[in-house]
């Protein structure tokens, strides 16, 4: 266990260099500087809650979060999953050479091939909005049931307003992802939260230059049995 408190911004800094320098290159770059723009303190804040949990990062890149979260000695074991072939190869390679054998990740691009178990915590950060708007409800449903009882749901996104702001991260998402990004309202993803039997336990809007992040820490209702 670190004896840092997870929010120590320098402590969140060291860390993403490590794996932003095995990883190389721009993506290594990115991720040893995400952390100027994604308020990872927090997130790792409400995910000590649980610690040390088995967690299930959806849409984790390279494994940035369960890699902070390893160091801070958060994670008793962490699974991501990610879209993108050529990220989780580098993200593999990055995590077995800074031995954060606690860490894996897998290359998934649909719900279907996620793992048919229930976690902790499960983690959606700066994801949802790259899901197509017709399947963002299904996403979160999916998410939803791979959380145990009593476990959270941790989801972050970018928000839709104001106007200025959605306006600044759609462009930094035309210039990074080359994708027109669909943004979820939080409204949204509370109501399906809630019809899935979870309780809103942490709220917060999080402003870093242009980018407004919304936190939100659901908690599923525990089981009958306890
Ligand atoms: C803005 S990045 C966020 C990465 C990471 N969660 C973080 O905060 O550092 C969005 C990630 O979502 C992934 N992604 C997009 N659609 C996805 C999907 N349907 N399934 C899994 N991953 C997806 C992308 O490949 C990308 O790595």
């Amino acid at each position: 266990m670190s004896e840092r408190p997870v929010t120590d911004r320098a402590a969140i800094d060291a860390w993403s260099k490590t794996l932003g320098r095995a990883i190389g290159g721009l993506r290594g770059a990115v991720t040893a500087n995400r952390w100027r723009i994604v308020p990872f303190g927090p997130i790792l804040d409400a995910l000590g809650a649980e610690q040390p949990a088995r967690v299930f990062d959806i849409g984790g890149g390279e494994g940035l979060l369960l890699f902070l979260a390893d160091r801070a000695g958060l994670l008793s074991a962490g699974l991501s999953v990610d879209a993108n072939a050529r990220n989780i190869a580098s993200g593999a390679r990055a995590l077995r050479e800074t031995g954060a054998e606690r860490v894996s990740v897998r290359h998934t691009d649909t719900i279907d091939a996620w793992p048919d178990e229930q976690f902790d915590a499960v983690t959606m950060i700066d994801v949802l909005h790259h899901v197509p708007p017709q399947a963002q409800e299904a996403f979160v449903d999916a998410a939803c049931a791979r959380v145990r009882p009593g476990g959270l749901f941790i989801y972050k996104d970018m928000a839709d307003n104001p106007f200025w702001m959605a306006a600044g991260n759609r462009l930094h998402d035309l210039v990074l992802a080359r994708q027109w990004i669909h943004y979820a309202p939080v409204a949204s993803v509370e109501a399906w939260t809630a019809h899935a039997g979870f309780g809103l336990e942490r709220s917060e809007v999080i402003d870093i230059l242009w980018y407004r992040h919304e936190l939100r820490v659901f908690r599923k209702a525990p089981s009958r049995e306890g």
